[in-house]
């Protein structure tokens, strides 16, 4: 019976990681998977949760299962950290949420929860955008359209583009968004272009769901909200996923968390409700270990306080090597590569073509994904200048 099943290709993103860690060429720059790396080219376990973990499991007796919306010291600190402490919906009572199996379960349980209002839905998706969100929003039945965000020639936000594309976004459509350092390219919406939306979501009646997977690794943990902020204070109805995959570290634990803010208190009741039941169809009931780690570091303020300060150090370092590859690009290529520094994030496009993206692995063994996107966080004083030097040829030999 299964035999009909033929062999599909690898994801566009784990397949090159997979490809990168199977180079044997010593000089191999994996700018691939975003994921933060540092200065020795590894994905550090954070003090903060470290010490978490010690303290867990010290304290851990059971292993039984987790309640299905999660820890609840995890929610409460989840929306805190997203809507900020004096949220008016926070203090209205009209958020709620659930925690998820990572930001992936997050968009998941939101696809779900968008279906279950109204079936077929149609989700305007960012262009470009990550390749993962039409497959995990579209498994569940959502339709898609796209709106033009990314403007190669400028490389910056086309925003007369968005506002002229979102006009066709009605009452019972979904829009998109990225909450900050957008992934793939990296440029973000300013401030007054967030209050346009919600202007725009005001008047036309759509729902904006926040994929926010990346909140204090742009400009800082509050500054990475605001936009999202903003369009809570103003809206009845906001769809948020969130992840602590990035920013505390969390990857393999699978942690993160829909939040649901709603009109009214009951509303955001009743929505956590109908995220349970849609939890209970795909996996009963999230992972314990990330949540319980992230819940001990968003409640207590020495653990917090020693977590912020690395996630800051983070912050500064990725932004410290937009610069630097600003600078050295610039001295290899002779191109301006001044936006790098304008971006937010891990990732941007380097403006390659697939064919030069293409030359740089199989020439050089610099790995970045086929539209150039590259993991900032990649990068390191060992393997700058190789970098710049290899796509400076490349971009030599056309
Ligand atoms: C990325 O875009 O590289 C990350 O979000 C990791 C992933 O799952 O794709």
């Amino acid at each position: 019976m299964l035999e009909c099943l033929p062999q599909v290709p690898e994801d566009s993103i784990l397949g090159l990681a997979a490809a990168c860690r199977a180079d044997p060429n010593p000089r191999k720059v994996d700018l691939t998977l975003g994921v933060y790396m540092n200065e020795e080219g590894l994905c550090p376990v954070f003090d903060a949760i470290r010490l978490a973990q010690d303290a867990l499991v010290q304290a851990e007796r059971t292993k039984v299962y987790m309640p299905p919306a999660g820890d609840p010291d995890f929610n409460s600190g989840m929306q805190q950290l997203v809507l900020g402490l004096g949220s008016p919906a926070l203090l209205d009572g009209r958020v709620s949420s659930i925690q998820t199996p990572g930001g992936c379960g997050a968009l998941r349980i939101g696809a779900e929860i968008i279906n279950a209002a109204a079936p077929g839905a149609r989700v305007w998706v960012s262009d470009p955008t990550w390749p993962v969100h039409i497959p995990l929003l579209g498994s569940v039945g959502l339709q898609f359209a796209t709106y033009r965000y990314y403007d190669p020639a400028s490389h910056g936000v086309n925003f007369d583009a968005l506002v002229e594309d979102l006009r066709a976004a009605r009452h019972g459509d979904v829009v998109l968004l990225h909450g900050c350092c957008h992934n793939p390219c990296g440029a973000d919406l300013s401030l007054e272009q967030w209050a346009e939306i919600a202007d725009m979501a005001e008047s036309q009646g759509f729902l904006p769901f926040v994929d926010i997977a990346y909140q204090g690794l742009g400009d800082g943990l509050d500054a990475d909200a605001a936009g999202l902020r903003l369009l809570v204070e103003r809206l009845p109805e906001v769809l948020i996923a969130a992840s602590c995959s990035k920013n505390m570290g969390l990857y393999r634990e699978r942690t993160g968390a829909t939040l649901f803010v709603s009109a009214n208190p009951a509303s955001a009741a009743a929505l956590r409700t109908q995220a349970q039941v849609a939890a209970r169809r795909i996996y009963s009931m999230p992972p314990a270990h990330g949540a319980l780690l992230a819940a001990r570091v968003l409640q207590d303020d020495e653990l917090n306080a020693n977590w912020r300060n690395e996630l800051e150090a983070m912050c500064w370092r990725i932004n410290g090597l937009r610069t630097s590859l600003v600078s050295k690009l610039e001295q290899c290529t002779g191109r301006d590569f001044g936006f790098i520094e304008r971006e937010k994030g891990m990732f941007s496009f380097l403006g390659l073509s697939a064919a030069q993206a293409l030359a740089l692995r199989e020439q050089y063994s610099v790995y970045m994904l086929d539209s150039s996107r590259i993991n900032v966080a990649g990068i390191n004083g060992a393997n700058i200048d190789y970098l710049a030097e290899s796509v400076g040829k490349v971009l030599q030999a056309g």
